[in-house]
């Protein structure tokens, strides 16, 4: 399948017009759900399909194109279901195979595409066959299909590299014979052995399963990490810097590249071409979107090539600092960098992984301007977006109490000298209604799995439904304006310009970004002194505006 699906239609004179409709994926605005935390149907604290299903018509009416669904399936939840035991049926906490149906079916009946979630660099401990290698001998081939290897030392009681868990640690458990497994994240997450076919083969199952039952793509987890450099040597590192993973997603993007021997090596490319040619197999346009934490521009776009995945997360977006000129840097190095091979850029500003991005910006009153109007730059950006459940009620990350919380990053590190608070305060249950806990999240008197704020009750939706100022209103505006005005029909190229006297009018502390596409005009406030705007229309705003000029921590589309 072309990137750019042709049509043909005729015309009245018998002429035969041939016009091209991009495919979806290139432009859509995906709605990310945490199905923990999203809505809770049947009231036991977590949230479900049932929850999810019944709350569509708010994405709907939101405006978004797309729903991605945090990982369903059977897992005994040591990493919130990215720990996977059984990939083709869905854990009894969040329903069953019928509600998944139900699920797709009533999404696509409201014209909304729906993307699960595949974990395909490690499988659970429980799944049935890390069970098998446990219970067979070194060598045999249930453990090849791990990464079974023998200790270093005199005993063979040291790990076999210096690895590092994402998740803190080693990335190396010992198991009773002597021998040793990678998890590159917790120990109940053993990785997989990808140089070994049958790993291939199963995944083949997995995509053909789900895009039999009616998905539209794949969010691919850990998309870099699949295939390990073969020596498995050790990690180099820089002088004085422990083992690290290399991956941290919460804080900034590192200037130099580091040695990586785990992620992102060249073989991991082939996956990614073997899996294109199943999806094309399939009507409709399905795609693939890669969880790479590449470490530059350029490496995330081999994953984008034309006959491997259709998008990549632009994470670079996410770890910019509120800063013109950061932003200003990520977005000509993204577009830079995809031209090559073509391929449509994503923006994304908050996930279930990362701090929300009303804190990182600084919290409060100030930290939400920026957040919305960062949100409405990406909005205006070419490409595709991905919105994180809850930015569009402004929520902050919750401190939630050392003994409330769950993330396995917490749970491995808080006796170190390294202690990671973990990434639950991003993953606290969606206030729907009502002015106390649990917030229409689930029935009246359940317990959320993870206590929500007493502080909610101005942020639910039903309080911010219909309050011109509140934020629900801001993203409900702002989606449709980008249908209206940002769309498809404007080209994908952006012009990055300098905003001169207007800019220099401002004083000192002007930080100001701009950009246009065609005739779409879009100026962020970075500084601390209001900017004079140029002439034009405002289309909208991320705050109300007075006279002629953008206050600082505001954007504004202009025509
Ligand atoms: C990335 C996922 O987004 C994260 O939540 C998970 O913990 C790791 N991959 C491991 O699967």
């Amino acid at each position: 399948m072309s990137e750019t699906a042709a049509t043909s239609s005729s015309v009245p004179s018998g002429e035969t017009t041939i016009t091209s409709r991009p495919p979806w994926w290139r432009h859509a605005v995906t709605y990310q759900v945490y199905p923990r935390s999203f809505a809770d149907g049947d009231g036991n604290g977590v949230g479900d399909i049932p929850g999810i299903t019944s709350r569509l018509p708010y994405l709907r009416d939101l405006g978004v194109d797309a729903i991605w669904i945090s990982p369903f399936y059977t897992s005994p939840q040591h990493d919130h279901g990215y720990d996977v035991a059984d990939y083709c049926d869905i854990d009894p906490l969040f329903g069953t195979l019928t509600d998944a149906d139900a699920l797709v079916a009533r999404a696509h009946e409201l014209g909304l595409r729906l993307i699960v979630d595949l974990v395909p660099n490690h499988t659970s401990s429980e799944h049935p066959w890390f069970r098998a290698a446990l219970a067979a001998a070194p060598g045999s081939p249930e453990r090849a299909r791990y990464m079974f290897r023998e200790g270093r030392g005199p005993n063979g009681d040291e790990p076999p590299n210096n690895w590092a868990s994402v998740f803190g640690g080693s990335a190396w458990t010992r198991v009773p014979d002597g021998q040793w497994y990678l998890h590159l994240f917790d120990s109940s997450q053993p990785d997989l052995d990808w140089r070994n076919p049958e790993v291939g083969d199963m995944f083949e199952g997995v995509l053909r399963f789900w895009l039999d039952r009616g998905v539209d793509g794949f969010r691919v987890d850990v998309a870099h990490g699949l295939v390990k450099e073969a020596s498995l040597r050790d990690q180099v590192l820089p002088q004085g810097e422990r083992p690290q993973s290399g991956v941290d997603v919460n804080g900034p993007a590192a200037d130099e590249v580091v040695d990586q021997p785990m992620w992102d090596q060249p073989e991991v490319h082939d996956i990614y071409r073997r899996w294109r040619r199943v999806l094309e197999e399939y009507p409709g346009d399905r795609m693939l979107v890669a969880e790479a934490w590449a470490q530059t521009a350029e490496a995330l776009a081999r994953y984008v090539r034309a006959d491997e995945m259709h998008q990549a997360f632009n994470f670079a977006w996410l770890q910019a600092p509120w800063s013109a000129s950061a932003f200003a840097k990520v977005i000509s190095g993204t577009l830079e960098e995809l031209l090559p091979v073509a391929a449509a850029p994503t923006w994304v500003l908050s996930n279930h992984d990362v701090v929300r991005h009303v804190t990182r910006y600084g919290g409060g009153a100030v930290g939400l301007a920026r957040g919305r109007a960062a949100t409405l730059a990406m909005l205006a950006l070419p490409g595709s977006a991905y919105v994180y459940q809850g930015e569009e009620l402004g929520l902050e990350q919750v401190e939630v109490a050392p003994e409330d919380r769950q993330d396995p990053t917490w749970l491995r590190t808080r006796n170190t000298d390294h202690p990671e608070v973990g990434r639950d305060g991003c993953r606290v249950p969606i206030p729907w209604s009502g002015s106390k806990p649990p917030y229409g999240f689930g029935a009246d008197g359940s317990e959320p799995w993870l206590p929500q704020p007493d502080s909610w009750a101005p942020l639910t939706v039903e309080a911010e439904t219909g309050d011109p100022d509140s934020t629900l209103e801001f993203y409900r505006r702002a989606l449709a304006a980008r249908r209206e005005h940002a769309g498809a029909e404007l080209g994908e190229t952006v012009e990055l310009f300098d905003l001169g006297g207007a800019a220099a009018g401002a004083g000192d502390g002007a930080d100001v970004l701009a950009f246009r596409r065609d005739d779409l005009t879009v100026i962020v406030n970075c500084g601390t002194t209001p900017v004079e705007l140029p002439a034009g229309e405002v289309v909208i705003a991320s705050q109300p505006l007075t006279g002629t000029t953008l206050p600082p921590n505001a954007s504004v589309w202009l025509h």
